[in-house]
Order: structure tokens, then C-alpha cells, then sequence
């Protein structure tokens, strides 16, 4: 329950948000992965699959990023519906009318390094 999913190299995981973080739009993966229905995530704002382990730096610094009109990128562990965690290394885009980011397989370094430097942060 409270176990890892591992991404399968083929998962890519989309969601969007509006300007203020509400989520607009999740792909099937996405769906899938987080074991929500569209409906469920639709005019949530996006710290709901927020996991505790996350330091606070971590999105302030995306959040900066993407207000600059910029494109972030880094490491998010990320809760389940449920139980259970993932990671991914994100991508998340500025667009006109809010942003989008985009998800994909990390590997085992690179969730080992994350991990240890998230630690070191708040
Ligand atoms: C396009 C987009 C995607 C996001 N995806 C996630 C995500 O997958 N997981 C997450 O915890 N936060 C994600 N965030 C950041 C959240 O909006 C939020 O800042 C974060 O969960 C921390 O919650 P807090 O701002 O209430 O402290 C995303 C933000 C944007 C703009």
C-alpha cells in the first residue's frame, strides 16, 4: 500500500494547470499512475498528489521558474490515490493560459540522488 510504483520507460505522464496551479488537464498515464479519474483531478489545484517527502524549495523554485516564462525541470516524487509514491523527472512548460508538465521515467541514480538532496532541504 505503501509501496513504489515504478514507471514503465513507455509511462509519460501529462497534466496542465491554469495560471494558479488548478488542474485543468491530466493525460491517461497521468490517470493512470496516480490512480485518479480525469473528473477527480479536473479544478483541483495540483498539491494533491503533493507528497510529504517533497521540500517546499523544490516548488517555489518551479513556481519562480515558470512565472519567468521559463521551462523547469527536476525530480518530483509524487503521492497515490490510496497509498504509494512514484517519481518522475518532470518538464513543466509556460503556455498562454497556464502551464503544462510533462513526466517520464527516472532512473534508479537519478531517484537515489533526488532523494538526497531533497534531504538536505526544506
Ligand atoms: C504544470 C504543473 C504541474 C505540477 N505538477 C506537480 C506534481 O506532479 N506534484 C506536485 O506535488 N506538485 C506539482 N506542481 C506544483 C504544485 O502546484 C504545488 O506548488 C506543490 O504541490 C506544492 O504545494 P504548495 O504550493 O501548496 O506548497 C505542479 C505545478 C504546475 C504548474
Amino acid at each position: 500500500m505503501n509501496d513504489e510504483y515504478v514507471l514503465l520507460k513507455e509511462d509519460f505522464l501529462v497534466s496542465q494547470t491554469d495560471k494558479k496551479g488548478i488542474i485543468t488537464f491530466a493525460n491517461e498515464d497521468f490517470c493512470k499512475v496516480a490512480g485518479y479519474t480525469l473528473d477527480e483531478l479536473v479544478g483541483q489545484p495540483h498539491n494533491m498528489v503533493r507528497h510529504h517527502d517533497m521540500p517546499k524549495a523544490a516548488f517555489k523554485d518551479l513556481w519562480d521558474t515558470v512565472k519567468g516564462n521559463d521551462i523547469w525541470t527536476g525530480y518530483v516524487k509524487n503521492s497515490i490515490k490510496g497509498g504509494g509514491y512514484y517519481w518522475v523527472y518532470a518538464t513543466v512548460y509556460p503556455m498562454d493560459d497556464g502551464y503544462m508538465s510533462c513526466r517520464r521515467k527516472a532512473s534508479p541514480d537519478e531517484i537515489e540522488a533526488a532523494e538526497k538532496l531533497y534531504k538536505t532541504m526544506r
